[in-house]
């Protein structure tokens, strides 16, 4: 009885985890709902244009597009809002429209990159002069993070999975495999969701940039902020380590 019970809980927390991760990896794919949802990094940016002007006095014409559907990374011009996640990015006009990168895991966490090439040339140029040398502007650093943490993820996502279905056959041996595989899940996914938890306060040190004279400065107007892809990667984290002692109780005390 005391086995069913635990394999039933480990079984749940396993599959909690799953799904978890599942809706993480969905993240930014496209512009519908539940994948703009879900993001691990928000920048708003829909200041920068007055602290430009702010700072350079001149007028501030043609940084913004109001075109849903202008391509990125074309010098179309910004967006308000940008929303990066696992295999892609998204930019929104508003709070629903937008567009969508193609899908890669090779593409890495490129902000900074993001942002400029999305401008024209004349205000890449002024970007480059304000955040040259600065952590927000290092994306090939930020790139290779991300690509670690991709790794980690996926191969703790698989281990998730392979826990869950190896636990439904009721042996010792499946159940030493499902406790292994909970416990290296529970590493891959700590690593990821820290490194993560990292690129997001390199991402978020942008806030505290100001820009203008010294007698009246102002906030850049770019603020970035974490999206909920991390905290489920977290709690994925979380439930996926609970469910490693049920396992190993199942593992010593089922006899099928
Ligand atoms: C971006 O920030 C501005 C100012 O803080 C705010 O008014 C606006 O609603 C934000 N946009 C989005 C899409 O969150
Ligand atoms: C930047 O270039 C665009 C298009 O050529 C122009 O409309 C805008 O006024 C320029 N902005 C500044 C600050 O030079
Ligand atoms: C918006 O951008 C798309 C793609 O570049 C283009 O086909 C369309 O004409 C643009 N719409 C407007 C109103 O400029
Ligand atoms: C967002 O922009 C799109 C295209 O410009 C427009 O069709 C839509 O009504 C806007 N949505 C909101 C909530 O403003
Ligand atoms: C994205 O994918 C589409 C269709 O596969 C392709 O035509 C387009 O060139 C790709 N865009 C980029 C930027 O790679």
């Amino acid at each position: 009885m005391r086995g069913e019970v635990c394999l039933g809980l480990s079984t749940i927390l396993a599959l909690t985890s799953l799904l978890l991760l599942v809706f993480v990896h969905v993240g930014q794919i496209n512009t519908s709902s539940v994948p703009h949802g879900v993001s691990f990094v928000k920048i708003n940016v829909s200041n920068y244009g007055d602290a430009l002007h702010h700072a350079l006095i001149d007028d501030i014409d043609g940084l913004y597009t109001n075109n849903a559907s202008a391509p990125l990374e074309a010098g179309a011009g910004l967006r308000q809002l940008y929303e990066f996640g696992l295999y892609s990015y998204c930019a929104y006009v508003n709070s629903s429209a937008g567009t969508c990168t193609n899908t890669t895991i090779q593409r890495g966490f490129r902000p900074y990159d993001a942002l400029t090439s999305d401008m024209q040339s004349n205000y890449t140029d002024f970007t480059n002069a304000i955040f040259s040398g600065t952590t927000f502007a290092n994306s090939n650093s930020m790139a290779h993070s991300s690509r670690a943490a991709y790794w980690m993820l996926l191969l703790g996502t698989i281990c998730a999975a392979v826990a869950l279905f190896t636990g439904v056959f009721k042996y010792s041996i499946t159940f030493l495999i499902s406790t292994t595989f909970a416990i290296l899940g529970t590493i891959f996914i700590l690593i990821g969701a820290s490194i993560w938890t990292t690129l997001v306060k390199q991402a978020e040190s942008v806030n505290s940039i100001m820009i203008g004279t010294t007698e009246s400065p102002v906030f850049v107007g770019i603020e970035a902020s974490s999206g909920p892809a991390l905290d489920l990667t977290w709690a994925a984290f979380a439930s996926l380590f609970v469910s490693i002692l049920p396992y190993m109780i199942s593992c010593c005390t089922f006899r099928g």
